[in-house]
């Protein structure tokens, strides 16, 4: 499985979920790749949020080493499956993969959660810190579905 995080600066929220789904998938040795990208370019190349490299670091995942970089249409085709944080990821995504758009690709991460609640992840960037930990939390149980559901597929392939 390739899975691609995407929120809109690539720094506080799919920085998380790329390094919370990354590390539940190696401690079971899924071999799953993931990663994760921007729709906007303001933080290319920047490390995550300070906020929320201590929040994952906190719950024991590094996540130093990630470096900002902006969705790109041929993402829509590298990738088995493109979770977005919120419904203006969802449309800027659509919109950026122009004639390699996947409906059946892309969903919002709290579907695997809510499903078809289409509920989004608040953008904890304007907030306290509170609200990176209340995103790793629903990052964490979402990513925990996604694994239930995507892993058993994988063993029998
Ligand atoms: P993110 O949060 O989409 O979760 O990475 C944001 C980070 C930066 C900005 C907006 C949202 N910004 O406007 O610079």
């Amino acid at each position: 499985m390739k899975i691609l995080m995407v929120c809109l600066g690539n720094i506080c929220r799919s920085p998380l979920a790329e390094g919370i789904l990354q590390h539940k998938a190696d401690l079971l040795n899924l071999g799953w790749k993931v990663d994760s990208a921007g729709t906007g370019a303001y933080h290319i190349g920047e490390p995550p949020h300070h906020l929320s490299q201590k929040v994952a670091k906190g719950n024991g995942i590094n996540i130093s080493h990630q470096c900002a970089r902006q969705f790109a249409k041929e993402d829509m085709e590298h990738f088995d499956r493109i979770y977005v944080m919120d419904a203006s990821n969802y449309q800027d995504v659509k919109r950026m993969s122009k004639d390699l758009w996947r409906e059946d690709k892309t969903d919002l991460l709290l579907n695997e959660l809510y499903p078809g609640e289409n509920r989004g992840i608040p953008d904890p960037w304007y907030g306290t810190e509170e609200g990176y930990h209340q995103v790793f939390d629903m990052v964490s149980k979402a990513c925990d579905n996604i694994i239930k559901k995507y892993s058993v597929t994988t063993t029998i392939i």
